[in-house]
């Protein structure tokens, strides 16, 4: 009976599944995160070889440093690689090789938030020690069940995200972030 049935908008599912069509769609999701990740704070990527996860880092450095052609090579090797940047320094792990959970703060990652932030590839291995103040962010390069998209003829190609804030990543910027990545 009342009055005012339905006059909320409807508001974006948090978990849903954000399509990237092509790796510059990946680096300017890395971008906008630029813009708004603190020191303190961790991008937390997960995901398997390939899913983007270092494309997305990418984007995140190179906005960071406003060189958008400067080489940002994978960690692999290295683990992490520290960029200064005007403002933030920014430490990018790759945590592939880690055994234990243990071994990320032995290559310095409490280090790295005491004094900027971090973005995290490979943060599965971090398991139970994940920095509290952090943007989840999960990479497939599979159609997730229920995905927009799923079935179009894409399949091949793109990459699928679905991001969760913890802590300071509050769902209101964790949406500012994604919601540029809706590109219809
Ligand atoms: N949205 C996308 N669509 C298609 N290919 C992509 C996309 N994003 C990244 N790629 C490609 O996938 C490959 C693996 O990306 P990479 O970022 O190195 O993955 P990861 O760090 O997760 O192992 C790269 O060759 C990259 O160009
Ligand atoms: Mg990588």
């Amino acid at each position: 009976m009342g009055n005012r049935p339905s006059m909320q908008q409807p508001r974006p599912d948090p978990r849903a599944w954000t399509r990237f069509d092509t790796p510059e769609a990946l680096e300017a999701l890395g971008a906008r995160i630029a813009g708004e990740l603190r020191a303190g704070e961790a991008l937390c990527l997960y995901g398997a070889l390939g899913a983007g996860k270092t494309t997305l880092a990418r984007g995140l450095v190179r906005a960071l440093l406003g060189a958008p052609d400067a080489e940002v090579p994978s960690p692999t090797f290295t683990l992490v690689q520290t960029y200064e940047a005007e403002g933030l320094t920014l430490s990018h792990f790759d945590l592939y090789r880690l055994k234990r959970p243990e071994e990320a703060f032995e290559l310095g990652l409490d280090e790295a938030l005491d004094v900027g932030a971090a973005v995290i590839e490979w943060s599965e291995r971090l398991e139970g020690a994940l920095p509290p103040n952090r943007l989840d962010l999960r990479l497939t390069a599979e159609p997730p069940p229920g995905a927009e998209h799923a079935g179009d003829g894409h399949a091949g190609d793109g990459r699928w995200g679905q991001a969760r804030g913890m802590g300071h990543w509050t769902a209101e910027r964790t949406e500012a972030v994604m919601a540029g990545a809706i590109t219809e």
